[in-house]
């Protein structure tokens, strides 16, 4: 098929490709925030400056760090980027994360936004150390499994295993998978994660927590994200995280601008084809 483009279609069609793939792999994939607790700047004359200088001092962080926490200047602020993100993707999704938490939580004392490579949150009130699983986002898809009645064997077996034992690694974060089976259950990938600044007990009860919380809505689907300040868990019955030790491929050179209506649209068309619904608190 490429015997029949000229050279310089068939340079411009790769160049389409590699830009395609170079944007969906680094523009980062916002899910939701909450703001709250209103902050009147007449009171704190310096808060919004000393966001902004808090913020972006983050931002500058997220290319050495995955996990950053902070609490100069009276506003307590903490990122954490997924475990198996590369330092590039936390770098842009901190970057983004925020650009877009001042935008969308401007005169907020309490602010947190998710995206699915990242997490980032700030606060007047000292939440460093503190396990918290309010306020907490609930996607599932909306799909069934084939025996919604009954218990979610495939989930529960995964994920029980990664909640004992996660807790007590370096990290707090850490995925399984189990391939399909003869007996029709399907290939399943499950996700937990902790932020570093709570310790391990903690970690453990938060995710048990979320699992509880995941029995009760969701044990029917056949995927679904449970997301809280301190922890997350996640089921899915495809791959949506970069497999341990597997090397994260590197660009040699920085690729082109991506185009931004491309990776939305591809943003977009995952959400609609995997038909998600949201529940909040
Ligand atoms: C965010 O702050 C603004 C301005 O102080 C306030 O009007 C709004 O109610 C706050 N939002 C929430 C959810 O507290
Ligand atoms: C902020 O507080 C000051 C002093 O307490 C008050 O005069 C002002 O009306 C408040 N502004 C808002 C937006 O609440
Ligand atoms: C990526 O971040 C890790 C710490 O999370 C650091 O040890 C490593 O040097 C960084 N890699 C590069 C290429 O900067
Ligand atoms: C902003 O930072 C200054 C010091 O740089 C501090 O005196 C002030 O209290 C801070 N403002 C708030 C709202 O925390
Ligand atoms: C953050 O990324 C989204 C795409 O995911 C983009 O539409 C938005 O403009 C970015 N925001 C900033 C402030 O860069
Ligand atoms: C973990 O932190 C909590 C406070 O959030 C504390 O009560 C508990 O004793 C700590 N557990 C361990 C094992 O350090
Ligand atoms: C999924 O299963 C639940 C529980 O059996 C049932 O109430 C619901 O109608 C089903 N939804 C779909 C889309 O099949
Ligand atoms: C699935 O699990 C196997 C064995 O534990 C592991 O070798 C493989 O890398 C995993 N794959 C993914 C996508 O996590």
């Amino acid at each position: 098929m490429f015997l029949l483009l000229n050279p310089t279609s068939f340079l411009s069609l790769l160049i389409t490709i590699i830009t395609l793939i170079s944007s969906t792999a680094s523009q980062p994939t916002y899910t939701y925030h909450f703001c709250s607790d209103p902050q009147n700047s007449t009171e704190n004359t310096n808060y919004d400056s000393n966001l902004s200088a808090l913020l972006s001092s983050l931002s500058s962080k997220a290319s050495l760090n995955s996990f950053y926490q902070d609490s100069s200047n009276g506003i307590y602020s903490l990122y954490l980027c997924r475990g198996d993100v590369s330092n590039n993707t936390c770098q842009t999704c901190i970057n983004n994360a925020t650009k877009e938490i001042q935008r969308q939580c401007a005169s907020n004392g309490t602010a947190i936004i998710w995206y699915d490579e990242c997490m980032l949150r700030y606060s007047i009130k000292n939440f460093l150390g503190v396990s918290q699983t309010s306020p907490r986002l609930l996607m599932s898809n909306t799909q069934n499994t084939t025996s919604p009645d009954e218990k979610n064997i495939d989930a529960l077996a995964l994920i029980y295993p990664l909640i004992v034992e996660i807790p007590y690694t370096k990290m707090m974060y850490g995925t399984d998978n189990k391939s399909a089976s003869h007996d029709g259950s399907p290939n399943t990938y499950a996700l937990v994660q902790c932020s570093r600044d709570i310790n391990s007990s903690n970690c453990r009860s938060c995710l048990e927590d979320l699992n509880e919380a995941a029995n009760r809505c969701c044990k029917s689907k056949i995927g679904w994200r449970i997301l809280a300040p301190s922890c997350s868990l996640r089921y899915e019955e495809y791959e949506f995280y970069q497999p341990p030790s597997t090397p994260v491929p590197v660009p040699s050179a920085p690729g082109p601008e991506p185009v931004p209506g491309e990776s939305n649209t591809k943003t977009w068309f995952i959400k609609i084809s995997e038909r998600w619904s949201i529940h909040l608190p």
